[in-house]
């Protein structure tokens, strides 16, 4: 009895060891020189200060702005907002920069001057990582260019869906320079469940339609644009999942009847309609809070 219990001590104490030691060699290496080189990029002084390889901090999970897997201690978020020195400018993005960290999940890139991405090195260079499901890259100068080569992609392989991005839920475009044509691409990102288009550069007549294939979309923003219209072509959506829709700073002409059609979207619980020109009253069956 008693020769059970020490054995049963010594092997916990010996998992102990193990686990230690384990966690001792810290982040994986090929993750912690990817960091590294990432830091002549994002290189604000003022951000990122223990981003130094040395004794004692080689466990990259413990450097600002980094978040980690707590099992497999691979990196699962980079939190990179507002880290450029803005005294350098606008610069171009080299997304192959992020494919060694094969299992992350959340990328913040707000806020750093990117005018757009180095040749041939968009987020289709991401295409491989299936946990990557929120990108935020607002506040940028983004367009097409780290885009378009997804488009490409999508349309040739289709319907197999290994196109770049295809896990993301979570997208945000907010303040950069796309236009119209971004809408086809983010309709390819058929899990998304939040779209922030605010201020990107859309003009004239949207139609809703063009995002119908987005089933799990629950919130969607595109104020601040510059669009006249927005329509629901055919009069029916599939937006059946949508809560929230933010249309404010915009001069919608055709405010009313796009109210009126507000109805077709069972889930709705909020519509934000501020600073728009129009006016008129909305039956809205007690269903909608604000518009
Ligand atoms: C991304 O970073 C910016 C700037 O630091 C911050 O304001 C924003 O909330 C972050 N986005 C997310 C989704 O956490
Ligand atoms: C982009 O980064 C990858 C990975 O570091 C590198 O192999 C590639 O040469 C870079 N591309 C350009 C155009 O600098």
């Amino acid at each position: 009895m008693a020769l059970k219990r020490v054995r049963v001590w010594l092997m916990l104490i010996s998992m102990f060891i193990s686990l230690q030691g384990w966690r001792m060699e810290g982040c994986l290496k090929q993750e912690r020189s990817a960091l590294l080189q990432l830091k002549h990029f994002f290189n604000n002084p003022n951000r990122l200060q223990n981003w130094v390889e040395g004794y004692e901090n080689s466990d990259c999970c413990y450097w600002e702005s980094v978040y980690c897997d707590f099992i497999t201690r691979r990196v699962s978020g980079l939190d990179l907002g507002s880290t450029r020195n803005q005294e350098l400018g606008e610069w171009y993005l080299n997304v192959s920069l992020f494919s060694p960290f094969q299992e992350i999940q959340r990328l913040n890139l707000s806020y750093n001057l990117i005018a757009g991405c180095v040749e041939n090195e968009g987020f289709e260079r991401l295409s491989h990582l299936n946990n990557f499901v929120a990108l935020d890259l607002s506040d940028n100068m983004f367009n097409d260019s780290c885009i378009l080569p997804v488009i490409i992609i999508t349309i040739i392989i289709g319907l197999i869906s290994v196109l770049g991005l295809s896990n993301l839920e979570h997208l945000s475009l907010r303040g950069n320079m796309f236009n119209n044509s971004i809408l086809s691409y983010v309709s390819t990102l058929s899990l998304l469940k939040q779209l922030d288009l605010t201020d990107i550069g859309l003009k004239d007549t949207v139609d809703l339609q063009e995002l119908d294939s987005l089933r799990h979309l629950q919130r969607l923003s595109m104020g601040g644009n510059e669009i006249k219209r927005i329509v629901i072509s055919k009069g029916e959506t599939s937006l059946r999942n949508l809560i929230g829709l933010y249309l404010s700073n915009m001069s919608i002409s055709n405010g009313m009847s796009l109210l009126q059609t507000l109805g077709l979207f069972p889930s709705l619980k909020y519509v934000v309609f501020r600073y728009n020109n129009f006016s008129g009253v909305v039956n809205t069956y007690g269903k909608l809070q604000q518009y």
